[in-house]
């Protein structure tokens, strides 16, 4: 890693790092729910932090676990996203740390997820637009395909890992139809998207950052060639919508080409993993299914409610205001818990129970709110939901071959790996997306 990426690395993640150690050994709750024992579980240090109060200091940020307050803090004007444009050293080296800027990646700005209105509103506009009727159309024939592509390719009675062939395969074939990419590219950019992801992550190491830094630069190379191809022969894709309305330059298209393999590749692998690890572990849940099948759907928004892809985000006070009775200055930062919210007792009854028929399980905030909220949530609910409910109708006695294995990475949550034996295969007529 260059040296100026180091001091981008030292002020994002390196201070935040070390005060996050050195307070989890101290037995702070929040600390602790940061490291390894909250990635594990971290729902007993939510309900601690929520029997604190709505707002609870911590020695690093603030933090809260309150839907009603999660929900006001994200539509609220006052508090914007954090710019690494605007890191915290010193002036004179980070005059130094912006001499070499960063490859566009989906940390920095003119990511829109590092952006505050109106530079925000800005990049958004355009990339929802290059979503057209036509082009969601297209999107949601790929997923009927490449589900049945892929469960026609698994053995009958064999034993698979369902993370690398078929979670991560269904979600990995939309953003390549999305930013019109060839197929046989596919293997680099699932290996670009494990080494990226942890950007957005709170305390990473070095070495990850350097990876991930890495990783970008990677991509940003193939989209220049990629870009520049769309340009002169644009293909039926959003991407090169997107290029050919001349509403973002070259850096900033890349930029949020990347937003959308980072915010939409492992978000949605996690949620289909996340998914079929309940209903193995729940089988009367999944017998709920079998008999009303009309729930798929809703059995989808409990699994976003019960295990958030994206656990966590923050907002920063853009000025001097007061919250919930607190005065937080200018920079403060509030830490939303959105797996927190999502199990407030205020508003989901019996919380820690997963159940597919909950009447209000779509009230959860894993999407987000507000200006970032997340603009490929539908198409995110019709994969996951075509994708898992295809799979127990072909594999209907599929079971758990091993324990499943959670990815050391706590903001995007979810698992690395997931043995299963899949058992007999049955032939169906397949479902259409819903
Ligand atoms: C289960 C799957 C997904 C989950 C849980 C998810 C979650 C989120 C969340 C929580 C945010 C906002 C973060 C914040 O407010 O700080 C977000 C933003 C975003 N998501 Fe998703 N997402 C998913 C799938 C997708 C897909 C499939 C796409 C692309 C087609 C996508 C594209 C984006 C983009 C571009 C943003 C930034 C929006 C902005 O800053 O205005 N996401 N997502």
């Amino acid at each position: 890693m260059t040296r100026q990426y180091w001091l981008r690395w030292f002020s994002l993640h390196g201070v935040p790092r070390v005060v996050l150690r050195v307070q989890s050994r101290k037995g702070d709750t929040f600390a602790r729910m940061m490291g390894p024992e909250g990635i594990a579980d971290p729902h007993p240090y939510i309900e601690t932090i929520r029997s604190q109060g709505r707002l609870v200091k911590t020695p690093l940020p603030w933090v809260t676990c309150d839907h009603a307050l999660v929900r006001s803090v994200l539509r609220d004007d006052r508090f914007g996203v954090r710019s690494s444009a605007r890191i915290q050293i010193p002036k004179v080296l980070q005059r130094f740390a912006n001499r070499v800027p960063p490859p566009a990646n989906p940390a920095d700005p003119p990511a829109m997820l590092r952006m505050n209105p109106p530079d925000h509103t800005a990049m958004r506009k355009p990339v929802v637009s290059a979503f057209t009727p036509r082009a969601v159309k297209k999107l949601r024939d790929t997923v009927e395909t490449v589900t049945e592509e892929l469960l026609d390719a698994m053995p009958s009675g064999g034993s698979i890992e369902l993370v690398e062939s078929f979670a991560s395969r269904v979600p990995i074939a939309i953003i390549f139809d999305i930013l019109g990419m060839p197929r046989e590219d596919q293997e680099k950019f699932l290996a670009w998207g494990k080494d990226m992801t942890p950007m957005l992550d709170v305390g990473i190491s070095r070495r990850t950052y350097g990876r991930a830094m890495q990783a970008a630069q990677s991509l940003n190379d193939y989209l220049d060639r990629h870009i520049e191809k769309l340009r002169r022969e644009p293909g039926d894709d959003i991407l090169s919508n997107l290029v050919q309305s001349g509403d973002l330059d070259h850096y900033a298209l890349k930029a949020n080409a990347s937003i959308i393999i980072g915010a939409g590749f492992e978000t949605t692998a996690n949620l289909i993993g996340h998914c079929v690890s309940l209903l193995l572990r729940l089988p009367e849940q999944l017998d709920r299914l079998r008999a009303e099948p009309q729930l798929w759907p809703n059995a989808v928004e409990e699994a976003l409610r019960y295990e958030p892809p994206v656990f966590i985000t923050a907002r920063q006070a853009l000025t001097d205001l007061e919250l919930e009775g607190v005065q937080l200055p200018q920079g403060s930062m509030v830490m939303l818990s959105l797996a927190g919210a999502n199990r407030d007792p205020a508003v989901f009854t019996d919380p820690q129970r997963f159940d597919v028929a909950r009447p209000n399980a779509n009230e959860h905030l894993s999407f987000s709110y507000g200006v970032h909220a997340c603009f490929g949530a539908s198409l995110a609910r019709m994969e996951a939901t075509h994708a898992v409910r295809s799979l127990f109708e072909r594999f209907p006695d599929m079971r758990a071959a091993a324990p499943p294995r959670l990815r050391q990475q706590l903001t995007f949550r979810g698992y690395a790996q997931v043995p299963v034996h899949l058992g007999r295969k049955v032939q169906v007529t397949p479902s259409t997306v819903a």
